[in-house]
């Protein structure tokens, strides 16, 4: 009996309350503050077009408004990545909802200083005002927050000094300053700070050393101050406070450890990469007995064999850049090791066998890149590597077959050393291989068979099997044909092959792997026609490079209207990739190809996907040059010189208006240079030389900043740059300026004026220039990105591993 009455209360109290708090629910938000919304709504009102903000609704409704359950006052405000761009007013409403406890503002395009109102929110506990383009100082009223446990201002454009505002905020969690301009030394407020678990002053101009006596940080678990001018030594509460597990301080100007050095063993992780160390650091870390990742790439740091030195937890070891002359012995302790990274070092003779007869059950990473290192190489211990790269070094000797056995190799490098033979035909067994390396060795015999498992895409799914991408064998001696299996190749990206002994026809069968970007088979023994029966496809096309070989017979239209990836797309503009591998330890393989360029083979350490090239010279092509090329609207690069073309130069080649570099000397090309050439806005090197061409030089824009060079060997040409004066009877023919001929060509260079002329020749010197820096030092092509700033809507973004992590 008891018991059903309590039953029945207990009923009874549950209608009652649900009703009670839906009835609370409707008439929550006060009306001063549905007000104060209100108005910051109408400051913003482009961003809140879609939203839920309608005024006839209760505000605690409305999307990213929370209130508080029994007062009903607005406590979080969360309208992260909703657009809202502008600044805020000092006089804002917003500063009116007093009982705010959370403010995200992230990921939007919020300008101008954050108002020193901010002061007036004391009970804000989460100020998120990370990835906008504040600018200004952090105002010193921040340190009214006091309940503040979050702060984010990260990814702004703050600058000046970080003000010493932080004693006061003993509650504070998480501080995140990175990715901005702050100046000025380390703030000290923050060693005050007995909360703080995470502190990110990353990416900033900080400068001077850090404080030296740190002992209330107790609860700190990662730090990260990379990437700034901080120098003098490093402090040892760095490896001391008792909860760090994660301190980055790469990229920095720390010349030293601590004398008094007191190692807590919590450390899990620790960054001290791009530093100016030296000495023998790494017995100074010794005792850091947890330590899983440990960077001290880009330092000059001198082992010291004498003590033996263990970290028993290591997974990660980089010790790249470190001037070491040797393998260091105490890489025999290591008995966790998944990652070693040594490369760029001075590392020279063979491989030691205490090296390469231990056993690497774990270690999926090898890098001794950028060595010394000769001799054979025993490889049969490493048959869990992932990625093994040897590349610069000079090893030689047969490939052992033992890398067969590496049955989740993923990426093999092993190009610029000396090794010969021939290559096992069992690698065409590894069902994991994606990146295939070995250019500028010796290996000869017939190119190694791949892909022979792989039938069809379908099988590789199901067998779990990875897609090839990258085989580049270029540089060494193989001969015979191209392998059939190399068709099973469906995911493949990059071949590259030139530079051998291959005799063979144009593997016109290769056209059906609609991956392939990129295609040289320049300087072998290829030969017969390039179109053939078979439909022509390479839709994705972007570099051909099929120079000096033998290929001989006509350059049918079909054949280029195929490549698709090469037809200019408009909504791709300004789009630049790069093609990149990753893994899930490193970013591992950036694909680099080499090509001619003005005369001087280059190599571009980085495809991008705009350097759009088509290289057929030192051929014997014959017939007219193709109209149909117009239609590849973003060729970078056009070569068919050293060939046996006659006829005409198409004047459409003058849409390419990508192009930069065009050369179809050395043939047997005949009538007047088409004027429409000199709409080719970017060209930096035309070579027409060695023809039959007649007539004026057409003039205008780009044409006057090439010079005779350009035009050499001709029958009958005439006029600047060359000495030879036209005749009366060709001055009639001096082509004019062309004038605009559509609204979708960008007139900039509209007319025939002092200004277009100097402009156009400085912009040809512009774009010569960076050409030429690009070319030469063979480095990211920084221009391309600066060039296209105005077209893509570019915001500097550069997220910390941690940013990542916050955003989700
Ligand atoms: C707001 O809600 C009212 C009633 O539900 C509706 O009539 C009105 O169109 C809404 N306004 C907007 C801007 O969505
Ligand atoms: C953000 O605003 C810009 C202009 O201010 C607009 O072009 C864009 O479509 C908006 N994006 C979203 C997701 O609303
Ligand atoms: C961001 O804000 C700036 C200045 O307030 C404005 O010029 C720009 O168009 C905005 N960008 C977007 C994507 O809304
Ligand atoms: C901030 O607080 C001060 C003092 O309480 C007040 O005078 C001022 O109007 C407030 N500012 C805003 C924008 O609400
Ligand atoms: C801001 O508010 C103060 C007082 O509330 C007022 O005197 C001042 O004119 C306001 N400024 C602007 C720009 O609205
Ligand atoms: C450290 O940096 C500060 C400020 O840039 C500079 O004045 C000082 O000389 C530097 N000290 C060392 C040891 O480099
Ligand atoms: C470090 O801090 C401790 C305690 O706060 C103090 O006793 C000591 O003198 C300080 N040392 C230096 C070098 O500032
Ligand atoms: C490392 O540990 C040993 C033994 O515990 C101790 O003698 C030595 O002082 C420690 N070294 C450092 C740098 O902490
Ligand atoms: C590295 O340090 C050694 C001495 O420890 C010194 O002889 C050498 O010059 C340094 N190398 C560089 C590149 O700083
Ligand atoms: C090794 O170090 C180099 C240079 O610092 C770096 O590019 C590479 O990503 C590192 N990792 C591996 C696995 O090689
Ligand atoms: C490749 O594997 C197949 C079956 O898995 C086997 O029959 C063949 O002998 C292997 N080839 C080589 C060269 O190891
Ligand atoms: C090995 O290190 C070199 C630089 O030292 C780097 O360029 C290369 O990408 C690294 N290899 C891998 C597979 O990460």
């Amino acid at each position: 009996m008891g018991s059903l009455f309590f039953f029945y209360s207990l009923v009874c109290f549950v209608l009652l309350s649900q009703n009670f708090s839906s009835s609370l629910v409707q008439h929550l938000c006060s009306p001063n503050e549905a007000f104060s919304l209100v108005q910051f709504k109408q400051q913003f009102s482009a961003s809140f077009a879609k939203t839920s903000w309608n005024e006839s609704r209760d505000c605690c409704t409305w999307d990213g408004v929370t209130c508080d359950m029994l007062t009903g006052y607005v406590i979080g405000l969360d309208l992260h990545l909703t657009n809202l761009s502008g600044s805020i007013h000092p006089n804002s409403s917003l500063f009116q909802l007093r009982h705010l406890q959370t403010l995200n503002f992230a990921y939007n395009n919020l300008s101008g200083p954050i108002p020193y109102s901010i002061g007036n929110l004391t009970q804000t506990r989460e100020l998120n005002f990370g990835y906008n383009h504040f600018t200004g100082h952090i105002p010193s009223t921040i340190s009214k927050l006091k309940h503040l446990t979050l702060l984010d201002l990260s990814s702004n454009s703050l600058g000046g000094e970080i003000p010493d505002v932080f004693s006061n905020l003993q509650e504070l969690v998480n501080l995140y300053l990175s990715y901005n301009s702050f100046i000025g030394p380390f703030p000290s407020s923050i060693v005050r700070l007995a909360s703080l678990e995470s502190l990110d002053l990353s990416i900033n101009s900080l400068s001077g050393p850090l404080p030296s006596n740190v002992s209330i940080l107790q609860k700190l678990v990662d730090l990260d101050f990379s990437h700034n001018s901080l120098n003098g030594t490093i402090p040892s509460w760095m490896f001391s406070l008792p909860s760090l597990y994660m301190v980055e301080l790469h990229h920095n100007l720390f010349n030293g450890l601590s004398d008094e050095l007191k190692l807590n063993p919590t450390l899990g992780r620790l960054d001290l990469s791009h530093n100016q160390l030296s000495g023998p650091v790494l017995r100074s870390l010794q005792n850091l007995t947890n330590l899983v990742n440990l960077d001290l790439s880009s330092n000059n740091i001198t082992v010291d064999e004498a003590i033996p030195i263990a970290f028993p937890s290591l997974e990660v070891l980089q010790l790249s850049s470190c001037e070491l002359k040797d393998l260091p012995h105490f890489l025999r302790n290591l008995k966790t090791l998944r990652a070693l990274n040594l490369s760029n070092n001075k590392i020279r003779g063979q491989i030691p066998n205490w090296f390469s007869n231990r056993r690497w059950d774990s270690l999926f990473h090898l890098n001794l890149s950028h060595n010394s290192l000769s001799g054979h190489i025993d490889l049969s211990h490493y048959y869990s590597l992932v990625s093994l790269d040897l590349k610069f070094n000079f090893l030689e000797g047969p490939l052992p077959s033992a890398i067969c056995n590496m049955s989740f190799l993923n990426l093999l490098d092993l190009s610029r050393n000396n090794f010969s033979n021939s290559i096992p035909s069992c690698l065409g067994n590894m069902t994991q291989l994606t990146v295939l390396d070995l250019r500028r060795n010796n290996f000869s015999g017939s190119l190694p068979p791949l892909c022979t498992q792989i039938t069809s895409l379908a099988t590789s799914i199901l067998n779990g099997y990875q897609l090839m991408t990258t085989i580049i064998l270029n540089g060494n001696r193989f001969e015979g044909r191209v392998p059939v299996s190399w068709l099973n190749c469906v995911g493949l990206e990059v071949l590259d092959i030139g530079n051998n002994a291959i005799t063979d026809t144009f593997p016109a069968s290769l056209g059906t792997l609609e991956e392939l970007q990129v295609l040289v088979l320049k300087s072998n023994k290829f030969h017969g026609p390039i179109s053939t029966k078979l439909k022509f496809g390479f839709p994705k096309l972007r570099i051909l490079d099929l120079s000096h070989n033998e290929f001989s017979d006509s350059l049918p239209a079909e054949v280029f209207r195929n490549f698709k990836a090469m037809i200019k797309d408009d909504t791709n503009k300004g789009e630049i990739r790069y093609m990149k591998r990753f893994d899930s330890f490193f970013d591992v393989y950036e694909d680099s190809v080499r090509l001619v360029v003005k005369g001087n083979e280059i190599e571009l350490e980085r495809i991008t996907t705009i350097m759009t090239t088509i290289d057929l010279s030192s051929n014997h092509f014959e017939g007219v040059i193709p109209k149909a090329l117009k239609d590849l609207g973003s060729l970078w690069l056009l070569n068919l010189s050293h060939n046996n073309l006659r006829g005409d130069i198409p004047m459409e080649l003058g849409r390419l208006n990508m192009l930069e570099a065009l050369d179809l000397s050395w043939n047997r090309l005949t009538g007047k240079i088409p004027r429409e050439l000199t709409r080719m806005n970017f060209l930096a090197f035309l070579n027409l030389s060695q023809n039959l061409l007649v007539g004026p030089i057409p003039r205008g824009l780009q044409f006057n900043t090439f010079d005779n060079d350009s035009y050499g060997g001709n029958l009958d040409l005439c006029g600047p740059p060359l000495t030879k004066q036209c005749g009366t009877s060709d001055l009639s023919l001096v082509p004019q300026p062309l004038e605009s001929e559509g609204e979708d060509e960008a007139y900039f260079f509209s007319g025939f004026t002092w200004e277009s002329v100097v402009i156009g020749y400085s912009f040809g010197l512009v774009v010569g220039t960076v050409v030429c820096s690009v070319m030469l030092k063979a480095v990211k092509p920084k221009w391309f990105v600066e060039f296209f700033e105005g077209l893509i809507p570019h915001k500097k973004r550069r997220p910390t591993k941690r940013a990542q992590r916050r955003q989700t």
